[in-house]
């Protein structure tokens, strides 16, 4: 029987936030070393169809290589150091696999809101074949990862693929009017939104409505406070030890 994903208030975002290089298996062990049970992190496909973790479109900022990911073998991407450009304590510390994450989150108990995150111009081919590798890596596990993008284009299609994937459609400025209908026609279970377009009331119709609401990136106790006493649900957070204290 299927479980409903858990919605802990507190969601590491990209792992290990600040603390541990985004994107990582180290970062989920930071995120299980500080108490949490949900970990968010970004998805895409590299050159040959393999998913793997990475939020930027090119592989400068967070590894030692370069350039486009949609044009990278994930036989070379695998091959990269994604930690040294936090700190050296972290040196060599690969790019992974979804695969690889999934069996860790399995392992440690953790909840994963999986962000699809499409090279431009693969959106749709994305989202069918994370969906696809989400329904496969989960297919023992009760608990099922929770599926969100900002490309509307990789919900619908990973939607179409695997309909019993709970997912959620992520938002940023401008608030969207038409948010409902979005929601309804992909039977999204979560609105995911940029904290700073929340106001009581706009969290009040959504909540209304029947959806929950998460908020990104959260990162003062006060704002945080604030959100919970307005009725949403979650967010992402990178300062892990911070929000875990504050609301422990
Ligand atoms: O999924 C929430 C948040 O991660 C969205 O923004 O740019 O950090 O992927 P970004
Ligand atoms: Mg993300």
């Amino acid at each position: 029987m299927q479980q409903a994903w858990p919605f802990p208030f507190l969601i590491a975002h990209r792992g290990g936030g600040k603390q541990a290089p985004e994107n990582t298996l180290a970062g989920m062990m930071e995120a299980i070393k500080q108490g949490y049970r949900a970990v968010e992190y970004d998805v895409k496909l590299s050159a040959d169809n393999l998913c793997f973790l990475l939020h930027d479109d090119t592989v400068d900022r967070t590894t030692n290589g370069n350039g486009l990911a949609a044009t990278q073998s994930w036989a070379a991407l695998s091959q990269l150091d994604a930690g040294s450009w936090l700190t050296e304590a972290f040196a060599n510390e690969p790019l992974p696999s979804f695969a690889t994450i999934a069996s860790y989150c399995h392992h440690a108990g953790l909840a994963s809101n999986v962000e699809i995150k499409p090279c431009p111009g693969r959106e749709e081919e994305t989202g069918k074949a994370v969906a696809l590798a989400a329904q496969q890596l989960w297919s023992n596990q009760t608990t099922k990862p929770l599926l969100s993008s900002f490309a509307y284009e990789s919900l619908v299609a990973a939607k179409a693929a695997v309909p019993a994937l709970p997912c959620a459609w992520l938002i940023e400025a401008p608030w969207p009017e038409d948010w409902e209908v979005k929601l309804k026609a992909i039977d999204a279970v979560s609105l995911n939104t940029d904290e700073a377009l929340l106001t009581e009331a706009r969290v009040k119709a959504v909540k209304d409505a029947g959806y929950k609401l998460l908020a990104y990136t959260v990162n003062d106790v006060e704002r945080a406070k604030t959100l919970q006493a307005w009725g949403v649900d979650g967010i992402f957070t990178d300062e892990l030890t911070l929000m875990q204290k504050a609301f422990s």
